[in-house]
């Protein structure tokens, strides 16, 4: 029998804490639906002291998000780990994740303690954590580096005090697959109680290595492996999900070990995952990327023709990358429209199913084949539900040799309506620079990113803005068979994300 392996998915914690990467509370709530349909065991939903906007995705998971089980990262302090709970209590399934650093290195000069206050501090808050919920994880942060009597010392002390979870996290991603394999072996066969606890891992990639490491965990009795969708994270990244469950499940006869993720729902994850955060995917990248299943050799293109496993180890429908489906044209119905979003994942609300219709409709008058990623990139526009401080109604550009580049734009600002024109060295500059003194943004544009969503001359254009104010940055989308439209819409809807830090969201830990 193989060992089931969970899967806590922390793209929405660990995840966030890429530079760049930060999303709203809807967008926190979308993508936990989908991480729920990609059967992960437990979502680590954010870190609820740190924010009024972490506090509320974590607890509106827990109300609207089934399946999974729902978990707060907490430090090892009394205030983080009542505000965990407070998130979490209406959660029918929770779990409380409390932290605290071992290595000297960290208790010396970060917090200036010594070993026994660390461990005390540690037994104490995962008492604390025991007293509100049963499924309490106890991170020693810094294990790699942590000396191993002490780490075993610790981790033995916080399972006596009622931690169902160790995770041992190789915090700045120092070690080797060999020697974190080892470690892993050792607290199993040194730590008096630890079968008592599942033991878990958290790996970070700094030098490449986090799925290696984690994949030599579980030979060594790792039971969960965190990860993250894509492999974002702090600096290069956290263990992506993807490689490891893939990898697992690929070789399952070698790691007799699998888990219970929905495979054929990954690429849909991570191409939510790049939209919400508008990190794009390296095209080399294993199992999402965009040339991950694309054979360019003759050789290889024969020996597939012949035999697809000549040179195919796992097949894209095993990681839900289907050949694109004709869908839809202008003769289809809403009662089609809404059967088709149903079976690619998205269940909207009358209001924005209508909105997205009306889109759609508009769309297939301009383009004749309308295939599932446009109908995805409609969509998750009408699933930006924040306020709109911002909305575009109108564009006009001209250009071209010869011509001044200019815009006309017509935004609603506050309810009111304005009208400006404005020039630029091109198009999307004149829009951009006319939208700017038109909302008196004091924000700068970061990076500018413009993809072709299906082929053809016709297909609809995706563009993704990051922009930066005081030190906060944001991501804007829009989509539109018309890039210079496509651009605006992205402008906005970054300006709009920016509004809302503004008002309603403190600035993240
Ligand atoms: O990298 C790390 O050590 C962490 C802990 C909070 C588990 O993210
Ligand atoms: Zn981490």
């Amino acid at each position: 029998m193989d060992t089931r392996i969970k899967i806590f998915d922390t793209t929405l914690r660990d995840g966030e804490q890429s530079p760049g990467a930060s999303m709203n509370v809807e967008e926190k709530i979308t993508l936990a639906k989908q991480l729920a349909r990609l059967g992960v065991d437990i979502i680590e939903a954010g870190f609820a002291i740190s924010s009024p906007g972490d506090f509320e995705a974590i607890k509106r998971i827990g109300a609207e998000v089934e399946g999974p089980v729902i978990c707060s990262l907490a430090r090892a302090r009394k205030e983080d780990i009542d505000r965990a709970w407070e998130a979490l209590k209406d959660a029918p399934r929770r779990r409380i994740h409390t932290f605290h650093s071992t290595s000297d290195i960290h208790l010396k000069h970060q917090y200036r303690i010594s070993r026994e206050e660390a461990l005390k501090r540690s037994v104490e808050a995962v008492k604390l954590a025991r007293s509100y919920v049963d499924d309490v994880e106890f991170s020693p942060m810094d294990a790699t580096r942590t000396e191993i009597p002490y780490l075993c010392e610790v981790v033995e002390a916080v399972i006596e005090a009622g931690a169902t979870t160790v995770n041992i996290p190789d915090t700045v991603g120092y070690a080797m697959p060999d020697e974190f394999g080892d470690l892993i072996r050792v607290v199993r066969e040194k730590v008096k109680n630890i079968d008592k606890a599942i033991i878990s891992v958290h790996c970070h990639n700094d030098l490449g290595l986090a799925v290696a490491n984690a994949l030599a965990a579980i030979r060594n009795g790792a039971g969960q492996v965190e990860c993250t969708i894509n492999g974002i994270g702090e600096r290069a990244g956290n263990c992506s999900m993807e490689e490891l469950v893939m990898a697992l499940r690929t070789r399952k006869a070698y790691f007799n070990a699998d888990t219970a993720v929905r495979t054929e729902e990954i690429t849909r994850s991570s191409r939510l995952v790049t939209k919400i955060t508008g990190i794009p995917v390296q095209p080399n990248k294993a199992i999402v990327g965009a040339n991950a299943f694309a054979h360019e050799s003759g050789i290889h293109q024969d020996g597939l023709l012949k035999e697809r496993s000549t040179y195919e180890i796992m097949t894209p429908e095993s990681v839900g990358l289907m050949k694109t489906n004709l869908v839809m044209g202008k003769h289809s119905g809403r009662h089609a429209f809404r059967d088709r979003l149903k079976q690619i994942g998205y269940e909207l609300s009358d209001e924005d199913l209508n909105k997205a219709f009306d889109r759609f409709k508009r769309l297939a008058d301009q383009k004749k084949e309308v295939f599932d990623e446009d109908l995805e990139a409609i969509v998750s526009d009408e699933m930006q539900q924040i306020q709109e401080v911002y909305v575009l109604n109108h564009l006009r550009a001209e250009s071209g040799t010869g011509v001044t580049p200019t815009a006309t734009v017509e935004l609603v600002v506050d309810g009111k309506q304005v009208k400006q024109t404005g020039q630029g060295d091109g198009p999307v500059d004149a829009v951009y620079r006319t939208i700017a003194a038109m909302t008196k943004t004091q924000s700068k544009l970061d990076a500018y990113l413009v993809k072709g969503i299906t082929g053809g001359t016709d297909a609809l254009g995706e563009v993704t803005v990051k922009v930066e104010e005081g030190g906060k940055k944001v991501t804007g989308h829009g989509a539109d068979t018309d890039i210079i439209v496509a651009s605006a819409k992205a402008y906005v809807n970054a300006l709009n994300k920016l509004e809302y830090w503004k008002k309603g969201r403190p600035k993240n830990s």
